[in-house]
C-alpha cells in the first residue's frame, strides 16, 4: 500500500520580549511583537512523525508521548491541519501526477525529550514539529515564514520554532494575521557564543495556563496598554540591533526588564497571576549581584534571567561566563537531580566579579532540591528533517 512519512525534531524557544495577549483570540494574533532565543535540539526537542496513507481508516489520529489525544472539532490541531491539507490541495492541483495526500487521514505522533509538565515550552517545540513535519510530508512549497502563519493558530509561541537563532514575531496589523509570523532576525551561527541554563523550579504542572492568564490580563491590567504601546516596541528595535552588534550586555538588560514587565503586568491583572515564586526571586537576586559586582568592576553585564509562565528561571549568559554562572548556582541551589554538565563546565576555573556580596542569597543557601534540576543549552538551529530510521510509527500508522 502507498503509505508516505516524514520524520523531523523542531526546537524549544524562550522569549527575551514576551508574547502576552492576544487581539484575536480565534486566530492567535498578540497584542504585541516578541522576540526569543531557540535553544538547541541536542539537548530539548520534540520529535514527530507525521504519516499518511489512501488505506488508513476514516479519521485523523495523534499521539503525544505515547498517549493518543483527541483531535477535536474546531481545535486548533484541527485548523493546523485543515490549513496545511489545503496548501497540499494547490500543490495537487498544480501538478495531476502528486498522489491525493490531502483526501488521505493523518497519523501523527509526537514526543518530547523532556518533562511536558516543567513548564517548558513544550508546545510551541511540539506544534512547531507537528507543523513542519507534515510540510514535509506534503512537499510543501512555503518558507519557514508562511509556515509560522499555521504553527501561531496552534500556539502563539509555535511561531517563533520554525527558525534557529533569534526569531522576531512580528504582531502585524491585518485582521486576517497573514502579516503576523515569524522572522529570523539573526541565525545561530551569527552568535553562538550565547549559552542558557535552565533551572527547573518546580515540576509541578502551572497553575495558570498561558492562555487563560494572557486573556485575564488583556480584559483587566490597565499596565499591559502601557506596555503594549510604548514599552515593546521600542524594546523589539533595540534588542535587535543589539543581536546584530553582539552586544551582550544591552541584550541582558533589555532581556530582564522585559520578563519583569511581564511579570509586573500579571501582577496588575485581577485577580492577580502570581508565576514566580521565593526560589524564582532569589534567583533574580544572584544575577542582580552578580551584575552590579561586574558593572562595578567595569566590566559589562554577565548574565540576564527570563521567566515564562512558571517558576523556572532561563538564564541566558556568554559562553565563556557559563562557568562561572553554573557554579554560582550549584553553590547556592543544590540540586536533587545530577546535572550532566554537556559542557564541561563544573571543572572549569572561574571566578566571580570581585565584590560579590554573598548575603544577598539566604544564610547557609537553599535547601537541596529547591531547583530540582539544572539544563545547560545553547542557541541551536531550526526544525530538522530526520531520516525514516527515527520514525516513531509503524506501518500501519500507530505509535512503535
Ligand atoms: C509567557 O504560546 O503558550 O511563554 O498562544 O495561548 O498557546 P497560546 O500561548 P503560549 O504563550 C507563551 C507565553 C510566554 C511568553 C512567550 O513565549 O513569548
Amino acid at each position: 500500500m502507498a503509505r508516505y512519512e516524514a520524520t523531523v525534531s523542531a526546537p524549544v524557544n524562550i522569549a527575551c520580549i514576551k508574547y502576552w495577549g492576544k487581539r484575536n483570540t480565534a486566530l492567535i494574533l498578540p497584542t504585541n511583537s516578541s522576540l526569543s532565543v531557540t535553544l538547541s535540539q541536542d539537548h530539548l526537542r520534540s520529535t514527530t512523525t507525521s504519516s499518511t496513507s489512501q488505506e488508513y481508516e476514516q479519521g485523523d489520529r495523534l499521539w503525544l508521548n505515547g498517549r493518543e489525544e483527541e483531535i477535536s472539532k474546531g481545535g486548533r490541531t484541527e485548523v493546523c491541519l485543515a490549513a496545511l491539507r489545503q496548501w497540499r490541495r494547490e500543490v495537487e492541483d498544480k501538478d495531476s501526477a502528486a498522489p491525493k495526500m490531502s483526501e488521505w487521514p493523518l497519523r501523527i505522533a509526537s514526543y518530547n525529550n523532556f518533562p511536558t509538565a516543567a513548564g517548558l515550552a513544550s508546545s510551541a517545540s511540539g506544534l512547531a514539529a507537528l507543523v513542519y513535519s507534515i510540510s514535509q510530508l506534503y512537499q510543501l512549497p512555503q518558507t519557514p515564514s508562511q509556515l509560522s502563519l499555521i504553527a501561531r493558530q496552534g500556539s502563539g509561541s509555535a511561531c517563533r520554532s520554525l527558525f534557529g537563532g533569534f526569531v522576531a514575531w512580528e504582531m502585524g496589523e491585518r485582521d486576517d494575521g497573514a502579516d503576523s509570523l515569524a522572522v529570523q532576525v539573526a541565525d545561530r551561527d551569527h552568535w553562538p557564543e550565547i549559552h542558557a541554563l535552565i533551572c527547573v523550579v518546580s515540576d509541578a504542572k502551572k497553575g495558570t495556563s498561558s492562555t487563560s492568564g494572557m486573556q485575564k490580563t488583556v480584559a483587566t491590567s490597565t499596565l499591559l496598554q502601557h506596555r503594549i504601546k510604548h514599552v515593546v516596541p521600542p524594546r523589539m528595535t533595540e534588542i535587535s540591533r543589539a543581536i546584530t552588534a553582539k552586544d551582550f550586555t544591552t541584550f541582558a538588560r533589555l532581556t530582564m526588564a522585559d520578563s519583569n514587565s511581564f511579570h509586573a503586568v500579571c501582577l496588575d491583572t485581577s485577580p492577580p497571576i502570581f508565576y514566580l515564586n521565593d526560589v524564582s526571586r532569589a534567583i533574580i537576586s544572584v544575577i542582580e549581584e552578580l551584575n552590579r559586582a561586574a558593572l562595578a568592576s567595569g566590566a559589562g553585564l554577565v548574565a540576564a534571567y527570563t521567566f515564562d509562565a512558571g517558576p523556572n528561571a532561563v538564564i541566558y549568559a556568554l559562553e565563556k561566563d557559563m562557568p562561572m554562572i553554573v557554579q554560582t548556582i550549584n553553590e547556592f541551589f543544590p540540586q536533587s537531580l545530577d546535572f550532566p554538565d554537556p559542557f564541561g563546565v563544573l571543572a572549569q576555573p572561574s571566578a566571580r566579579p570581585e565584590g560579590f556580596n554573598k548575603a544577598v542569597v539566604r544564610e547557609g543557601g537553599w535547601e537541596k532540591g529547591a531547583v530540582s534540576r539544572l539544563i545547560h543549552t545553547a542557541v541551536g538551529d531550526g526544525p530538522r528533517r530526520l531520516p525514516d530510521s527515527e520514525s516513531l510509527l509503524d506501518v500501519k500508522g500507530v505509535p512503535k
